[in-house]
């Protein structure tokens, strides 16, 4: 176990060594048995979050929120919108003066080439560590909350378990590409063999799906990339099929759209469930395009753990806050 996590940032999934993210997810089952129980675990009492927000969001900011608020502490909701950030404010002083108001600053921001500099820039000026609440490349704390949820269902040795990471067609917006992104960097640590699987033009960035290579190379695990999608969940344990923008294709949206609307037949149905184990389980981080992206079928069935996923936000990111801002 280490421990050494007090004022560390968490910005990539790969800040933390996989012995410092089995210290997390011990606090976490520690956390989520305390809770149940109705034990008090006020670890940041008089501490304060800064919850930083230029994107959208329902579970991230309800679970840092809640969070904070079962630690003792108390999170701040803060848009960049309604402040003076959209008039000015640069990311050197929101870290130099949100490090001296708060003991920690969590920020999401996925504008393309734009968010994680910006992350980055305020964790260089800040005092107080920082965590990244999604940006366009990463989204840590899902893939948090992913891994423990793998765990609690499939058990903790996780070697020769093959989770596909598949695209999937949603119509609602482009997605950004960080949840792939993550669950491919983080799941090879952890013994599992990842297929990722996509049509041409929803690649990821050259240098991610290259440093999963690494990280399974090193782990003696495979990283394996389709582009059919019954190819990719035919045998998995883990089906994670979810939408994500053509974003290394084309920065034009109208574009995007085009080449998103001709995949349609990319959806998660219950045909492509069998295809993976009996025991299979189906994940998504949440919001889905209901049956567009996924049907109702798959995701309200038997496969599916969505909600205990949805949970585990909350006891995956009360670790790292515990640990990094005590
Ligand atoms: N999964 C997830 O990050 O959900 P929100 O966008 O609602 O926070």
């Amino acid at each position: 176990m280490q421990t050494n996590l007090r004022g560390r940032d968490l910005i990539g999934d790969l800040d933390f060594s996989k012995e410092e993210v089995e210290t997390v997810l011990d606090v976490a089952w520690s956390l989520k048995r305390k809770r149940a129980l109705n034990e008090p675990h006020a670890y940041l009492r008089d501490k304060t979050l800064a919850m930083l927000f230029f994107f959208s969001s329902t579970r991230t900011r309800g679970s840092f929120e809640a969070g904070m608020a079962q630690l003792g502490g108390h999170a701040a909701f803060i848009e960049s919108e309604t402040t003076q950030i959209k008039h000015g404010d640069t990311p050197k002083e929101i870290g130099e003066i949100f490090g001296r108001y708060f003991d920690g600053i969590a920020i999401r921001h996925c504008d393309w080439a734009v968010g994680n500099a910006y992350i980055n820039e305020v964790a260089r000026y800040s005092r107080a560590p920082v965590f990244n609440m999604q940006c366009e490349i990463y989204h840590p704390f899902q893939c948090l909350a992913d891994l423990m949820t793998i765990m609690e269902k499939k058990g903790r040795d996780l070697r020769k378990k093959r989770i596909v990471v598949s695209w999937a067609y949603a119509s609602s917006y482009l997605k950004p590409i960080s949840v792939p992104q993550s669950l491919i960097l983080q799941m090879p640590r952890f013994g599992m063999d990842v297929v990722l699987a996509y049509p041409e033009e929803f690649r990821l960035m050259p240098e991610i799906e290259q440093q999963a290579r690494d990280e399974a190379k090193k782990a003696g695990t495979s990283f394996e990339i389709v582009h059919d999608m019954d190819d990719g969940i035919t045998g998995a344990d883990i089906v994670y099929a979810k939408s994500w923008g053509p974003l290394l294709t084309t920065s034009d949206p109208a574009e995007g759209k085009r080449i998103q609307d001709s995949y349609k037949s990319w959806i998660m149905d219950e045909r492509r469930m069998q295809l993976a184990k009996e025991d299979a389980i189906y994940m998504h981080p949440l919001p889905a395009d209901r049956n567009v992206e996924i049907t109702d079928e798959v995701i309200d069935g038997p496969h599916s753990v969505v909600y205990d996923e949805a949970e585990n936000r909350l006891h995956a990111q009360k670790a790292v806050l515990a640990l990094s801002m005590a």
